[in-house]
């Protein structure tokens, strides 16, 4: 480099949350033809809370989804296949906390669970859930940053982060009830 220092880490290009929108909306309609992603109603949440127990081993009462959802209902989402069935969900919750990339408290978009069907993965649904509820993170509720906990053993999902801008910030040794760590993943907004 001839101008300025050297950077003392590598940069990370972290793309921004209007580009995955837009990723995210040619994608499904390349690959999730006839499907849509619109905010979860009320009388969505019992498919919704369906979806996570056959999908996750976290599982909630009834009352969890609906606080989130009455709460932070415009960063709840739900996927809808070509026969109108719920398909999968994605859920979060604002939080006011030290920040990961800046040294004061921030409004960070928790992203809580995210699920989508087996039979209806690999159509982009798990990028377009997260594109949309990162977009309402940071246009709605004025989000500084975004993050997450995941299993470490969840390759999936971990690329799925990964190619919306997350690192891994730390690992959280026994999080899950089997005594799995998680990694927690990061990003700044937008
Ligand atoms: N193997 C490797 N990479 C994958 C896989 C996989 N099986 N699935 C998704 N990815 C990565 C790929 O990079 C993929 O891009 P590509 O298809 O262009 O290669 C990218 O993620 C986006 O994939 P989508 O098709 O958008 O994701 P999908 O709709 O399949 O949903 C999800 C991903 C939600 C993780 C799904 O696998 C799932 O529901 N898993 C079970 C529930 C779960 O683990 N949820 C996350 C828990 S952590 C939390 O909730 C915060
Ligand atoms: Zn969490």
């Amino acid at each position: 480099m001839i101008f300025g220092k050297k950077k003392k880490r590598e940069e990370r290009r972290i793309p921004s949350v209007y580009e995955i929108y837009e990723n995210a909306l040619e994608k499904l309609k390349l690959r999730a033809p006839g499907y849509t992603i619109r905010h979860a109603r009320e009388d969505d949440l019992d498919k919704v809370r369906e979806i996570n127990l056959k999908t996750l081993p976290e599982n909630y009462p009834p009352s969890f989804f609906y606080d989130l959802w009455s709460s932070w209902g415009k960063a709840f989402y739900v996927a809808i296949s070509p026969n109108d069935e719920i398909v999968g969900y994605i859920m979060c919750r604002v939080e006011h906390k030290p920040g990961f990339y800046r040294h004061f408290l921030v409004r960070s978009g928790h992203v809580v669970s995210i699920a989508v069907l087996e039979q209806h993965r690999r159509r982009g649904l798990g990028y377009g859930l997260m594109a949309y509820a990162m977009k309402s993170l940071h246009e709605e509720y004025n989000c500084e940053e975004t993050y997450l906990e995941v299993r470490v053993s969840n390759i999936p999902a971990i690329n799925l982060y990964k190619k919306l801008g997350y690192e891994i910030v730390k690992i959280e040794a026994h999080y899950y009830l089997d005594g799995e760590d998680a990694y927690v993943m990061a990003r700044p907004l937008p």
